[in-house]
């Protein structure tokens, strides 16, 4: 897909790989709005993008705030092309994690995807096309050590982002799943595992830091957006991500013990 003069809405727009993603679309020609919680942090990046990008305020896991989104975005620029749904938060640990950690995760990390493509896909069928790009995370492919409702968060956004393109793809609909390991944004530094969780958040940062390099927020909006143009479902700024991948698919026993492994060297 060619992003120039495209209409894209970016979720978690007001800092890291949402703000990254954001500029990234604008200095390649597409009009972008930019929605966060955070309405503060989205203004002051799109304001540095000018007359292609306005911000909105509000929890985009909230259907009618995605609805607000829409509408901004074909009165300001026309219809949505592209649906970056990117918002996504840590929170809660092992078992201890609570049931509102849970509900949290799942519904910014996938109900708010569900529910941005349910008010997003009929329309796209009746012009014959749109884009939704998932970031969910190698945590959704893998798992996140330290944080039970990221993991089971991320594989289940991974697993409507597959679902999304296997029901819809014949009709003209893109999908893509973006899966980083670990990138330098305020979620990595302090948002995976609350730090009352002091042993589970330290073991979660390790985890990903020493399992590969982490990019910055402008590098994997560069890959996101070559990803797009592509047309490419599994979007992997880290390449490496997909060698694990496969050790899993192959022998998951191994796989896991290797996971303990792991694990325990983390720990010390
Ligand atoms: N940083 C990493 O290492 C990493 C790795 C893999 C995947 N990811 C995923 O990338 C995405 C972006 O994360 P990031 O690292 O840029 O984090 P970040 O914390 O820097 O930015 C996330 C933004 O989303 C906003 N947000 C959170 N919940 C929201 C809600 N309900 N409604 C509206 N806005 C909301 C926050 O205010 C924040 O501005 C997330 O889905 C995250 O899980 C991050």
């Amino acid at each position: 897909m060619e992003i120039s003069g495209r209409v894209a809405i970016v979720t978690g727009a007001g800092a890291g790989i949402g703000a990254a993603l954001s500029r990234r679309l604008v200095a390649e020609g597409a009009r972008v709005v930019l929605a966060d919680l955070d309405l503060d942090g989205a203004a002051r990046v799109a304001e540095s993008l000018g007359a292609a990008a306005v911000a909105v305020g509000g929890d985009v896991a909230d259907e009618r705030v995605i609805r607000g989104l829409i509408d901004r975005a074909e009165a300001e620029f026309g219809p949505v092309d592209l649906y970056f749904a990117n918002a996504g938060i840590g929170g809660g640990a092992g078992l201890d994690s609570t049931d509102a950690q849970w509900a949290a995760a799942l519904e910014v990390n996938v109900l708010a995807h569900v529910r941005a493509a349910r008010l997003l896909v009929p329309g796209w069928l009746a012009r014959g096309g749109g884009y939704f790009v998932s970031t969910a995370s190698a945590a959704g492919l893998l798992t996140q050590l330290g944080s039970a409702p990221y993991a089971v968060s991320k594989h289940a956004a991974v697993g409507f982002a597959e679902w999304l393109s296997v029901t819809y793809g014949d009709n003209g609909i893109r999908v893509s799943c973006v899966c980083p390991m670990g990138v330098d944004t305020q979620l990595l530094q302090s948002g995976l595992v609350p730090p009352e969780h002091a042993a589970e958040a330290e073991l979660a940062v390790k985890a990903v830091k020493t399992a590969g390099a982490v990019l910055s927020p402008e590098q994997v909006a560069e890959i996101v957006v070559a990803g797009v143009e592509a047309e490419r479902f599994l979007i992997l700024p880290h390449p490496e991500v997909l060698k694990m991948y496969s050790h899993k698919g192959t022998d998951y026993d191994r796989w896991l013990d290797g996971m303990r492994r792991f694990q325990a060297a983390l720990r010390g």
